[in-house]
């Protein structure tokens, strides 16, 4: 395994949005496994491959703090949205910035597994908002990209100073 880079906002990589996978093979469980291993190291939650600058609908997630219930997500889907719910969320890709986000409280999603095969999920508070935020870079989209726009230029200023 091995540790891959994360980009930092404002790399431009964050904007673009990620392609399908098509075929599960080898080279994607690898992919995988570093993400995991990237993740872990970075006291992350979850992982989106648009933040390791790989250009594929592939996230890995883990909410427990023992590391035993990791969650792989391929081409995921929301297929249902119940409910609102608002939470302090923080990003990988944004170091030192966290800010509530409105999120769906529930929702019900499609994705495949690491054998190709289709499930469906359905998630609630923190691991449903964990999914969205990550299906958020999968689409070219950051947390701070849901703030009010002075939320926004607040942080872009924090950022910009710490440069
Ligand atoms: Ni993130």
């Amino acid at each position: 395994m091995s540790i891959l880079k994360i980009l930092y906002y404002p790399n431009r990589k964050l904007k673009q949005k990620a392609n399908l996978v098509s075929n599960i093979d080898h080279n994607i469980n690898k992919i995988i496994n570093d993400m995991f291993e990237t993740m872990y190291l970075a006291k992350g939650i979850g992982l989106a491959a648009t933040q390791v600058n790989i250009n594929k609908c592939i996230i890995v997630i883990d909410i427990s703090k023992k590391h035993n219930q990791q969650l792989i997500l391929i081409n995921p889907k929301i297929i249902k949205r119940i409910g609102k719910i608002i939470m302090e969320e923080g990003c990988l890709s944004i170091p030192n910035i966290s800010a509530p986000v409105i999120r769906s409280e529930k929702i019900i999603l499609q994705s495949l597994d690491c054998y190709g095969r289709l499930f469906e999920l359905q998630a609630e508070s923190l691991l449903s908002v964990c999914i969205q935020h990550e299906i958020d870079h999968l689409n070219g989209l950051l947390f701070i990209d849901r703030l009010s726009l002075s939320k926004q230029n607040y942080i872009k200023n924090i950022i910009d100073h710490n440069l």
